[in-house]
């Protein structure tokens, strides 16, 4: 009922949303990954898709089912997000990176299993920073006119003596040269495989930050108002 009354406030947009987390191989059965579950980035694809937005979601190890109705592109690596993202951003006017992207990835990726080999050693894992793509892809809209004018992104921060939550998040928004950035409080339990989120929206553009609170799919349909009021 809820989708029947609400506006088509992004009729005739489209948005791309990158979602889940990456995992980095090691060798051929590992990997180094995070606990993103996916549920954030899914209800935010559902949210555009009943917007009246075309919804391309790019999906990183998603825990939950992908919604019916938006088109499905798979990628695992922080790499082959990268890929994914500038193949498919093109002709988008919207793109959210809600994904969590491993910031390092492992230097090598042996092409057999590590093998323990002898009684006591381990061995040392060494990691190489992987492109951030949400600065990539901001970086390279001034010379390809068909990306995204509006991009967001997703930041979980914590508050700390150096700084308030949203102090970092402002830092962040204008590091990246996003549009607008969306900070999750996150503590030791908060966010992550979580079904609730506690949400600040900051605009690059100097509008007033929004608070808001609630499910996943609450959440996401604040962040999708907002960019229908944005853009
Ligand atoms: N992001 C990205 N590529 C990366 C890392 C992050 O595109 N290699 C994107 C995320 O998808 C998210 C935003 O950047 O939309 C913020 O991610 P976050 O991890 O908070 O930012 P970082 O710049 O990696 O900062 P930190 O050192 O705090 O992790
Ligand atoms: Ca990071």
């Amino acid at each position: 009922v809820q989708d029947l009354l609400s506006e088509p406030l992004l009729a005739g947009t489209k948005v791309l949303i990158t979602a889940g987390g990456t995992r980095e191989p090691l060798d051929p059965v590992r990997f180094l990954g995070n606990r993103s579950s996916g549920r954030q980035g899914v209800a935010l694809a559902q949210a555009a898709r009943d917007a009246g937005a075309t919804v391309t979601l790019i999906a990183t190890h998603l825990e939950v089912p992908a919604p019916h109705g938006v088109q499905l592109v798979h990628a695992s690596s922080a790499l082959e997000l990268r890929e994914a993202v500038f193949t498919h951003a093109p002709g988008n006017d919207v793109l959210i990176m809600n994904a969590a992207v491993a910031d390092f990835r492992p230097a090598t990726i042996e092409n057999s299993k590590i093998k323990k080999r002898d009684e006591h050693s381990a061995p040392v894992i060494e990691l190489v920073r992987n492109p951030d793509i949400l600065a990539d892809i901001v970086a390279a809209r001034k010379d390809e006119p068909a990306l995204p004018e509006f991009i967001v992104g997703f930041a979980a921060e914590t508050g700390d003596e150096q700084g308030t939550v949203l102090e970092y998040g402002q830092a962040k928004l204008e590091r990246k040269g996003c549009e607008m950035l969306v900070v999750n409080e996150v503590g030791a339990s908060l966010t992550f495989g979580q079904e609730t989120n506690a949400i600040h929206v900051l605009f690059a553009d100097g509008s007033a930050a929004v608070e808001s609170s609630g499910s996943k799919l609450e959440v996401a349909r604040v962040v999708i108002e907002q960019i229908s009021n944005a853009i």
